[in-house]
């Protein structure tokens, strides 16, 4: 393979993907994405923004101490000083470090948003490049709404980009706008015409309020670009990026029209993409490709005589090349603590003593429970416990009283610092009195914005996995937890996020929480 043959894969779950709203993680929840990117092969990671906040700075700053050399941490900074040195700062502990700078490049931005003439943003691409090459020697440059920026404008703000010291060249369709023709016109046009082109990678960077991100980020491809870059599950601003799973499934897929290579180890997309939608709170659709539980079921009988015959006839990919595979079960009840971290690494998860001894100990009570415990109920289980270290609130116990002839009732016993607090509360529902008697005990009144359950295996045994996000002063935080009893999930999930939310208030302003 050649240098022409490989796209790299630039994924920006962590900084677009966390610009669409609600979406926002805390560091803990970054740093195990971004090791689940690297064992799912991506090239780039884009950790953040480092001047947007101290917790971008933060989060870009854990990413890049946790990274190995094999993958490149970049962190994105506008034109000014103030941002290219942020992001300097932010990425001075990676193995790996790159610089993405980016000025808007099309006449309405130019006009409305920057305020500034052509000439001075011209000016503004070479600087800022240049300042950022003082950091690190890997920088990309991106144009800003570059599918509508005029070509001739394009090409010189390009040229100066790569002169000024950039690698990388990105054309983003900011507002997902182009169609796939277009697209390619722009990078086969780049190609022909700007002079030092070949000392830059080109890049895709494409929404998808169209629907068309994948498309156009494929034709880039076929055009000649050599780096795409998308998102988990396609997450992202409004509409979102191109859904990674989807760019890398048609490459692979489409070998006979698209000889390219990428370095995604397949089999890990199912798991990536669980770990962003649980830990975001952004349900998969059942239909979206790759990821969905749809994806690889055939209902229609006449597509079933099909499969059973040959799974060419129906299956243009396996299931197992994107990881996904039967329902195993699991140890039952009697299995010991050695079986169970055996089980844990298979799945992928690296637990610290502590948290092995938690989930152990959950999964024991769920085999008392349930007859079948299968991969899944670990996961979900896994997922429910892994921030939970140094919380503030923790759950005990919980009693419900529901029914069609009396007003729910919600018994709770929480730890909050250590100390048991117990509330008895009504609700128009068992959840709303769950709720409420968390929110009688928390030094925190948040607004519930989210509540979602979903089973984690079938049957009428299976575990609840629930998901909750709360709000408070601009505030969002996500929670999940999991048990066989959805209420008991529910409170876990409220609980989990509330210890998110006091996390983040204490951050910010330390008094809040003391009155
Ligand atoms: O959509 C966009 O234009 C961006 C840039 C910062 C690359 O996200
Ligand atoms: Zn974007």
């Amino acid at each position: 393979m050649t240098s022409q043959d490989y796209v790299k894969i630039f994924d920006t779950t962590l900084r677009d993907g966390e610009q669409s709203p609600g979406a926002s993680m805390n560091i803990e929840e970054k740093l195990q994405i971004a090791r689940v990117l690297e064992q799912l092969g991506v090239d780039i990671i884009e950790a953040g923004f480092p001047i947007a906040s101290n917790g971008d700075f933060e989060a870009v700053d854990a990413v890049s101490r946790q990274a190995s050399d094999k993958v490149v941490i970049c962190g994105l900074a506008r034109s000014g000083n103030a941002d290219i040195d942020r992001a300097g700062e932010a990425l001075k502990h990676a193995k790996r470090p790159r610089i993405h700078t980016f000025i808007s490049t099309s006449p309405i931005h130019m006009k409305y948003k920057l305020q500034m003439e052509p000439e001075d943003v011209l000016d503004a691409v070479y600087s800022s490049v240049a300042r950022a090459r003082d950091w690190v020697d890997d920088v990309e440059w991106s144009c800003e709404d570059g599918t509508r920026t005029d070509h001739d404008f394009m090409c010189r703000t390009v040229e100066a980009a790569i002169k000024a010291g950039a690698t990388t060249i990105n054309i983003p369709d900011t507002v997902g706008y182009t169609l796939p023709e277009e697209y390619t016109e722009i990078i086969t046009m780049l190609l022909n015409r700007v002079p030092n082109i070949d000392k830059a990678i080109l890049s895709t960077h494409c929404h998808n309020d169209l629907g068309l991100a994948v498309a156009n980020s494929l034709a880039g491809v076929r055009a000649g670009v050599r780096q795409v870059e998308c998102t988990i599950n396609g997450l992202g601003e409004r509409a979102g990026n191109a859904a990674l799973e989807e760019v890398v499934m048609a490459l692979n897929t489409r070998q006979d029209l698209m000889p390219f290579q990428t370095g995604i180890n397949t089999t890990e997309i199912m798991k990536a993409s669980r770990m962003v939608s649980t830990i975001t709170g952004f349900v998969v659709q059942n239909n979206k490709a790759i990821v969905g539980a749809n994806a690889f079921a055939h209902e229609a009988g006449i597509h079933q005589d099909g499969m059973l015959k040959n799974s060419d006839t129906y299956e243009i990919m396996t299931p197992e090349s994107v990881g996904l595979s039967e329902s195993k079960l699991v140890m039952g009840k009697h299995s010991g603590r050695h079986a169970f971290r055996e089980k844990l690494k298979e799945l992928g998860f690296d637990l610290g003593q502590n948290a092995v001894e938690d989930v152990f100990r959950r999964f024991k009570d769920l085999a008392d429970k349930k007859k079948n415990v299968y991969d899944e109920d670990i996961i979900a289980l896994v997922d429910d416990e892994a921030v939970r270290g140094n919380d503030t609130v923790k759950f005990v116990s919980l009693r419900i009283a529901c029914g069609s002839e009396e007003p729910p009732q919600a018994d709770l016993v929480l730890e909050i610092d250590g100390e048991q607090a117990s509330a008895s509360t009504s609700g128009d529902g068992p959840v709303d009195a769950t709720f409420n008697a968390i929110k009688q005990l928390i030094p925190v009144q948040p607004h519930l914005q989210l509540y979602q359950v979903h089973a984690v295996t079938h049957g009428t045994d299976a575990q609840a996995e629930v998901t909750v996000r709360l709000e408070q002063d601009g505030r969002t935080t996500n929670g999940q937890g999991a048990d066989t009893d959805t209420m008991v999930a529910s409170a876990r999930a409220y609980v989990a996020a509330v210890n998110k939310l006091i996390l983040k208030m204490e951050k910010s302003a330390p008094s809040a929480l003391s009155a």
